[in-house]
């Protein structure tokens, strides 16, 4: 996206010791005078890391001291957060930055409207002219029907949020504790989304009963599909490596067959 728009993407590792979080370290590191954005995203595909309040209030006073600084913050998993984790986002904890912010949203995850086809922005009126010119233009714009049927998701009662809620909550233990049991991947518990990043630095240099040795996340994920039918996104595809993300956003039958061959896959490389 950035580099459509003539930019220049600069990716900043936030890696498992960070909890796969931007720091205030990094991010101030990071800009220079030619910094125009921070894309933020929080609950996060893929590691389903979220910031806490204290974070982004790290995160808001580097961009303070920046006021060329623009922020992005995709808001897209803010209902699905689990144990005692409370959401916050970026302009909501720093309202000085409301007039750079722009918060993007949809109704995709939490009412899982994907096939709907309807996302949404906050921000300061020119940019929203702005976009609006551009989307107009290019892609052209949602259809009513869409529109319509996201303003009842929105407007409608909410009640089965916390079901939800717990439902995914429960599919993430099993899933974290599921891939911890398998040999050689080290999974950390994210506090939301519906995916999980888990390391597998411990496969890496093993040999398949194919043959094949397993040199990269890539071939982790290629050998897994080819033995076990399990489909899961390499780490390489997100800049990370050697992990892969799970997305739980499945039935508990299926994610309890899954861990299973996994478990069984990594029992079998030697
Ligand atoms: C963080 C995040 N933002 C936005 C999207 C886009 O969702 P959609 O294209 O369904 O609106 C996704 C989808 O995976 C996502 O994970």
């Amino acid at each position: 996206m950035v580099l459509l728009a003539s930019g220049t993407p600069v990716p900043v590792e936030c890696g498992p010791n960070a909890k796969y979080k931007l720091t205030p370290e990094a991010l101030e590191a990071a800009i220079t005078p030619n910094t125009k954005w921070l894309l933020l995203n929080s609950p996060s595909n893929p590691t389903g890391a979220a910031y806490t309040k204290d974070e982004l209030r790290g995160l808001a006073d580097v961009l303070l001291r920046h006021p060329q600084v623009w922020v992005m913050t995709d808001d897209m998993y803010e209902h699905l957060v689990y144990d005692d984790f409370e959401y916050f986002t970026i302009a909501q904890v720093e309202p000085a930055l409301y007039d750079r912010t722009l918060t993007v949203n949809g109704v995709s995850k939490a009412y899982a409207m994907t096939g709907w086809r309807i996302g949404y922005a906050g921000g300061p009126e020119k940019l929203i002219t702005a976009m609006r010119k551009v989307i107009s233009q290019t892609t052209s714009n949602p259809c009513s029907i869409s529109q319509w049927a996201a303003v009842e998701a929105l407007n409608g009662t909410q009640d089965f949020l916390p079901e939800r809620r717990a439902a995914y909550q429960k599919r993430r233990d099993m899933v974290v504790a599921g891939l911890n049991a398998a040999e050689g991947l080290t999974c950390p518990t994210p506090e939301g989304a519906f995916y999980v990043y888990p390391s597998c630095a411990g496969v890496i240099g093993k040999t398949s009963p194919s043959g094949k040795v397993i040199e990269t996340d890539k071939d982790f994920a290629a050998e897994l599909l080819e033995q076990e039918k399990v489909a899961i996104v390499f780490g390489e595809a997100f800049g990370l490596s050697p992990a892969f993300r799970v997305s739980y956003a499945t039935s508990t039958e299926a994610l309890q067959e899954a861990l299973t061959r996994i478990q069984r896959f990594c029992a079998n490389l030697s």
